[in-house]
């Protein structure tokens, strides 16, 4: 069996203002001490859960692929990361060629960590850029300088980091479509293999959300997100990264493992507070408040705090909403009659490809992923 690992950190030094992730930061959680004792005391548990894990699967497993996210991973020393590391390493098959890959916040790197973790065994990194754009940064209230940016990737590239991610937000209020442009160009110029572009998602609770019903910060218009889509798939497929997931460009080879596992429906353990696991049909997931995650741990109780063991109909439905984020869609001859005449409409409107419908597969075009989920939401079961 393959099962693949995510590795949450749930620290940030700073919560940015449109983010809801489940990060907190080390005064949140009245913690007195430095990074590196929470670091240290934080892994010694994370390694305890990854003991755990190998009780429960066994060790017939083979690991593809670990992702450190957060949160911030590169707050962590490079030592503890090595530490979860050569405890998968020991108790399962790591696969020789493992893509082990770490968010970045490009504040809290330095050339001398980056070559720590490349030592440690990270060979994948990814770092949350956002924008090149001073304004859409103090928007996003983010805490770096868009030059960070170009100084952490050409560190790592000179440290021989051969993948190298950024992510990207687009629709950020008061971003015209020059600024937009400008992160994308900022963006290729770069030494990377990888870009995620995600539409900017206002969620509940944040201070985004409260600077937006305050009228302090204008809503997002969602046409003018629509259109910087598109803006990016040409630019950046002009650039030689072709499209291999709605919100994923790759290089060639350079498609992330780990997150093809996700969408390809395979096995992976979430370790961390608040972290989701997904083994053979059967999810589960754990406490999500570090404090009581700690407690859970340090007294050698499970830290899952619930599950659900998917119906043949989720999983099915799960499967469509998967597959067609995917450039090869959906197969025709796995859908019954209903789903195919609700499809054959989006193939004469051009939002499913013609050639490849004729084919036997329903896979999304370019103007075709930006309604995705409608599409989807006709074919649901
Ligand atoms: C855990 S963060 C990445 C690493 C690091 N914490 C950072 O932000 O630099 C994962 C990514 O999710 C995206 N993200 C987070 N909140 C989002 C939101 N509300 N809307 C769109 N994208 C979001 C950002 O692009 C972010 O880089
Ligand atoms: S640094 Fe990343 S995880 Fe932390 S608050 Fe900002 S976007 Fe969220």
């Amino acid at each position: 069996m393959n099962l693949a690992f995510y590795i949450h950190i749930p620290y940030c030094i700073k919560r940015c203002g449109y983010c809801d992730f489940n990060t907190y930061t080390p005064g949140e959680l009245q913690i007195t001490t430095g990074l590196n004792d929470i670091s240290n005391s934080y892994i010694d548990l994370l390694i305890k859960e990854i003991q755990f894990a190998r009780a429960e699967v066994g060790e017939n497993v083979t690991v593809p692929s670990i992702f450190f996210g957060g949160g911030t991973p590169s707050l962590m020393q490079a030592s503890d990361i090595g530490r979860v590391i050569s405890t998968i390493k020991n108790g399962f098959n790591l696969s020789a060629e493992a893509e082990i890959t770490m968010e970045c916040n490009p504040d809290t790197v330095s050339k001398e960590s980056l070559t720590q973790f490349k030592e440690v065994g990270v060979n994948r990194l990814s770092f949350g850029m956002q924008s090149a754009v001073k304004h859409v940064l103090e928007t996003l209230d983010r805490t770096h300088n868009p030059d960070n940016l170009l100084q952490a990737t050409n560190w790592a590239d000179q440290i021989g980091f051969k993948e190298i991610s950024v992510d990207l937000i687009y629709g950020t209020p008061g971003e015209s479509i020059s600024d937009w442009q400008t992160s994308i160009d900022s963006a290729l110029s770069l030494p990377i293999t990888h870009i995620s572009a995600y539409a900017l998602i206002v969620e509940e609770g944040t201070k985004l959300a409260a600077q937006i019903k305050r009228g302090q910060v204008n809503p997002v218009d969602d046409d003018l997100a629509a259109e910087k889509y598109l803006i990016a798939d040409q630019a950046f497929t002009s650039a030689g990264f072709d499209w291999y997931e709605l919100s994923n460009w790759a290089k060639p080879n350079s498609a992330s493992k780990h997150n093809l596992a996700y969408w390809l429906g395979d096995n992976w353990w979430g370790a961390g507070p608040g972290a989701h696991s997904h083994l053979n049909g059967r999810r589960f997931w754990n406490v999500k408040h570090p404090n009581l995650y700690k407690e859970k741990i340090e007294s050698n109780q499970s830290p899952i705090a619930g599950s659900e063991s998917l119906e043949e109909l989720q999983r099915e439905s799960e499967r469509l909403m998967l597959s067609l984020r995917l450039p090869t869609g959906v197969a025709k001859k796995t859908l019954n009659e209903q789903q195919l005449l609700e499809l054959s409409e989006y193939v004469e409107s051009g939002h499913l490809d013609q050639s490849n419908w004729n084919e036997g597969r329903a896979t999304l075009t370019v103007d075709g992923r930006l309604i995705a989920d409608r599409i989807l939401r006709k074919i649901l079961l």
